[in-house]
């Protein structure tokens, strides 16, 4: 007889075996359960049929020629709702076999004529448990795999490294059962903020029982004992290094489990904590990243704010510089506004067209007082100059992201649309429709303020020089809009109180009463 060899195996494999005669069944009972499996008998077919659809039985060993019903018979009604479990039909004769196509048909992985000898029966149960081992190890690995896959949005979803750790240990736990896993990392690089300090000192957290957090020098024995590997086994623990980019160690990942892990409990963990490896080193570029970012939009926002305040010192310069067109601009951003609403344009439009208004004439600042201020006609050379300013004022604010989109008014406030303006001439519909705005409040109010070189024409004058001008320098339906606005008394109301810190016009003095 064989030598009775027993399994080394993970679980032990549970087998039924069925024959209506139950002197063989318990002595296959006895036998089997000697070399560790675990066996339940059974006399009766049907019984048989239920107990395999309730219970969890990796092999059947049945008997061919049985009543009511036989083995086949028994064989074909489990296959229609399990065809998992491991089949061998014995048989008391050879030529009692069923044929070889039944055997295939319902899936019997053997068969066995009976004998007082049970090592050929051994054997077959054998091949059978190696089977099963096989597939249990391949479905756990797959089953595992499919769980990392699972786990990798949330592990590299780049949040909070906290959370990110809370997920590895979670996903980790799940993949194995196991009494706790522990993450420990390098607190330089779990808090990539902080700074670094001599001695490295570890951060751990954990899930699970028992539980105690290594100490530094522990955590340091322990990457020495992980150098140039992927894990380390001892006992029921398994120890895996966690590596950032440059492959250097910077933490490590250890679970007790409830029994010593198998070989391919080790690859599956191997293959995570390298998921994992990566996706904390992602993870702590993010995070560094958005510290550079919000210190470098701190440092953007300080630089924005200073120009901007330098700017509106200058803007107000501009106007002191002046006497003549003090308050220009406030009302010219005013006009412009009022009249851009009236044109139906959006709130954000609107505004674009207010700071545009407030800062139209902010190149002027380049140009020489004896220039600006010159009282009487300017020569051509000095003209020449002041046509440099709507290009200088482009130029000073578009420095500041802030004012990119004010640019085309500023830049364009002096064209004309017959091609006769300034800086580049352009014609018609080519001037930006914010430009061809401000240049009707500006014209405007320049007409309705005195100037060094002559007295403010009135009111009506006024909207006599915008209806000439209109095809011509201004654009035709913006002057109809803005005459029929300055028009109404309730206009002028408005803006007295609306710019009452402001320098006022002539005209809210003569209009709004
Ligand atoms: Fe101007
Ligand atoms: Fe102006």
């Amino acid at each position: 007889m064989r030598q009775h060899k027993k399994i080394i195996n993970d679980d032990a494999y549970s087998i039924l075996t069925l024959d209506d005669d139950p002197i063989i069944t318990s002595t296959i009972q006895a036998y089997f359960q000697r070399s560790g499996y675990r066996v339940d008998v059974e006399n009766d077919p049907y019984q048989a049929i239920e107990r395999i659809r309730q219970g969890n039985y990796d092999i059947l060993l049945l008997d061919f020629l049985m009543t009511p019903i036989c083995g086949d018979q028994v064989v074909e009604r489990i296959r229609q709702f399990n065809r998992d479990i491991f089949i061998i039909l014995l048989t008391g004769h050879k030529d009692m076999v069923p044929p070889i196509q039944t055997i295939r048909t319902l899936d019997i992985q053997g068969y066995y004529e009976k004998n007082d000898r049970f090592d050929q029966l051994e054997l077959l149960v054998e091949s059978c448990a190696k089977s099963i081992r096989q597939l249990r190890t391949i479905r756990s690995y797959k089953d595992g795999l499919s769980s990392i896959m699972d786990s990798m949005p949330a592990i590299h979803s780049l949040s909070a490294m906290d959370r990110i750790t809370d997920s590895i240990l979670h996903t980790a736990s799940s993949l194995l059962p196991c009494l706790n896993a522990v993450l420990t990392l390098d607190n330089s690089y779990y808090h990539p903020l902080k700074g670094t300090s001599e001695m490295r000192t570890f951060t751990s957290r954990a899930v699970g029982q028992n539980f105690i957090a290594p100490t530094s020098q522990e955590v340091e024995d322990r990457l020495l004992l992980l150098q140039k590997k992927s894990s380390f086994v001892q006992d029921n623990q398994i120890l895996l290094p966690i590596v950032d980019r440059s492959e250097l160690q910077v933490g490590l990942f250890s679970m007790t489990l409830k029994e010593p892990p198998k070989h391919d409990q080790i690859q599956l963990m191997e293959i995570f904590i390298h998921q994992t490896s990566s996706a904390l080193s992602n993870a702590r570029l993010h995070t560094l990243l958005q510290d550079t970012n919000s210190q470098l939009n701190a440092a953007y926002h300080q630089l924005q704010s200073s120009y901007l305040e330098m700017i509106s010192t200058m803007r107000k310069i501009v106007d002191t510089k002046d006497p003549y067109t003090r308050g220009h601009s406030d009302r010219v951003s005013y006009y412009a506004f009022k009249l851009a609403q009236r044109l139906g344009k959006d709130s954000e439009y609107c505004e674009r067209i207010r700071v545009a208004g407030l800062f139209h004439d902010i190149g002027k600042l380049s140009i020489p007082d004896e220039v600006l201020t010159k009282p009487g006609r300017l020569t051509d050379a000095e003209f020449q100059i002041i046509k440099t300013h709507p290009k200088n004022g482009a130029e000073l604010l578009s420095v500041i992201t802030l004012f990119q989109p004010m640019i085309p008014a500023i830049l364009g406030h002096h064209e004309r649309l017959d091609g006769r303006g300034y800086p580049n001439a352009l014609v018609g519909d080519a001037i930006p429709e914010e430009a061809r705005i401000v240049a009707v409040a500006d014209t405007f109010d320049a007409m309705t303020s005195n100037r060094q070189y002559r007295k403010a024409l009135s009111f009506q004058q006024a909207l006599d020089e915008l209806e000439h001008s209109r095809g011509t320098q201004l654009d035709a339906d913006m002057v109809e809009t803005f005459c029929r606005m300055v028009q109404e008394h309730e206009f002028w109301v408005k803006m007295r109180v609306d710019m009452s810190d402001c320098a006022p016009t002539q005209m809210i003095s003569e209009r709004a009463h």
